[in-house]
């Protein structure tokens, strides 16, 4: 099939080879020449496991392409729209605008048969108001039939999640467009994918209550970690001897320093608003609770710095390893590590960041953190170390040999992965959140 990706960021970029991948002919479309020209080179404007690969793999094959001209666009069967929905500056609620402008631009090409499949995530109710203005803005008219079908990658993942999905949400309103979907992701099908078929305002909702319900589920866990500050007990355990009753799960109850991303903090707030549009804002009130506690996990990580600091951040010194809002990834959009590195450099100290992936996002939009080249280089003269993000290396750190530059051992490991023990026997005051 011929496929035209809308929206070349994150979700669209990844989406563009991984249909390029299924054995479909695949042109991305994007406004931004410079993220054009970087994916026609070859590799992703960002960090994603395995995506460059495939990138340059379907270039080379000419199965897949990138442009700024939406007319590239106008003979393909299927048209997905992976723009973003950022929140608002001004409220809670998302940004539509691109995904606005994304449908203006396509609908004037649409000439011939064709599905346009929304993948961005929209309040509930968008999808509705996009059908018809599609209808009224296509020369094709009726022909071309709106359909929605939500994404459920995750960064880090995305090549995966991708390629193998748990299960594919087909939100359509005729036989024909659920046909056209099923030959797109036939491989993926073949392979045992479930697939839920539905209206276009379920499939909306599918995705907002996923990313709402693992967001309750990582503050749940959190709330419970502050109780157990509390009382001296440890949130791990409790999350382990939890997760062993296959009705809870042990998957999203690490609790830390909390979620972050494009995605989970923006997605509940917008759900929220949307909410209160429709005159049912009762029903999400809990959602303001979750993002409290999961903003009050920032703090509370402050709080412990400042502790393990001796009460004053002034002129201290504080190495923060990791600043993306999760490993394997470089994004650090409302990034808790990068949160926590903020707070404590206007608090007096000074702030030497390493990321090993995620650098050069944070220094554009935290430029007065150092960022430093290694761990090492992080933690000379540390008077505390906070471990924010679980890369893979960190959990190789020999404590004894980093015992060795800092100028205090002090540790705080706000995502309670590391092996407490061997740091406290090398002579490491270790804290953790939610946990002795
Ligand atoms: C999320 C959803 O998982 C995905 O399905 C959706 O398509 C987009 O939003 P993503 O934002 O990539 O994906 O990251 P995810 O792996 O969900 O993690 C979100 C945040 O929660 C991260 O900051 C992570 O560190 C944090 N988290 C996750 C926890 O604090 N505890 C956990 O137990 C799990």
């Amino acid at each position: 099939m011929l496929i035209s990706v809308i929206g070349t960021g994150y979700l669209g970029a990844t989406h563009a080879a991984g249909m390029a991948e299924l054995g479909h002919d695949v042109v991305g479309v994007d406004v931004d020449t410079v993220k054009i020209e970087t994916l026609n080179g070859g590799h992703a404007p960002f960090y994603e496991p395995e995506l460059d690969d495939l990138l340059a793999k379907h270039l080379a094959t000419g199965k897949l392409r990138f442009t700024t001209d939406f007319a590239a666009a106008a003979e393909a069967d299927v048209h997905f729209v992976c723009v973003g929905t950022p929140q608002r500056s001004d409220g809670l609620a998302a940004d539509m605008t691109f995904v606005q402008s994304a449908f203006d631009q396509l609908a004037p090409h649409l000439r011939r048969p064709a599905v346009v499949a929304g993948k961005s995530t929209v309040p509930v109710g968008t999808a509705a108001e996009l059908a018809s203005r599609l209808t009224k803005l296509s020369p094709g008219g009726s022909d071309i039939e709106l359909a929605w079908n939500p994404e459920f990658l995750r960064e880090g993942h995305a090549v995966a999640d991708t390629m193998r999905p748990d299960r594919l949400v087909f939100g359509v309103t005729s036989d024909r467009a659920e046909a056209v979907l099923r030959e797109v992701y036939a491989g993926a099908i073949e392979a045992g994918t479930p697939v839920v078929v539905t209206d276009l305002p379920t499939a909306e909702l599918v995705k907002v209550s996923a990313n709402a319900f693992l967001a309750t589920k990582i503050s749940f866990i959190n709330a419970i970690a502050e109780i157990c500050e509390v009382v001296g007990a440890d949130v791990t355990k409790v999350a382990d001897a939890i997760g062993h009753d296959d009705r809870i799960g042990r998957k999203f109850l690490n609790a830390g320093v909390g979620f972050g991303g494009g995605c989970l903090p923006k997605d509940i707030r917008a759900f929220m608003a949307r909410a209160g549009e429709l005159g049912a804002s009762h029903a999400l009130t809990f959602l303001s609770e979750v993002d409290a506690i999961n903003l009050r996990r920032r703090e509370r990580a402050a709080e412990v710095a400042l502790e393990l600091a001796g009460g004053s951040l002034i002129g201290k010194r504080i190495a923060v390893l990791g600043a993306a809002f999760k490993p394997h990834s470089d994004d650090v959009r409302d990034s808790p590590a990068l949160n926590i590195a903020g707070r404590l450099h206007l608090q007096g100290a000074h702030v030497a960041v390493y990321d090993p992936k995620a650098a050069d996002s944070a220094s554009k939009i935290f430029p007065t953190l150092e960022y430093a080249e290694s761990v090492v280089d992080a933690c000379r003269r540390a008077d505390v170390v906070l471990h924010l993000v679980e890369w893979p290396e960190f959990a190789q750190i020999d404590p004894s040999e980093l015992g060795e530059v800092v100028a205090q051992r002090a540790l705080l490991d706000g995502k309670n992965c590391l092996d407490a023990e061997r740091w406290r026997e090398a002579g490491w005051t270790y804290r953790g959140l939610g946990r002795p």
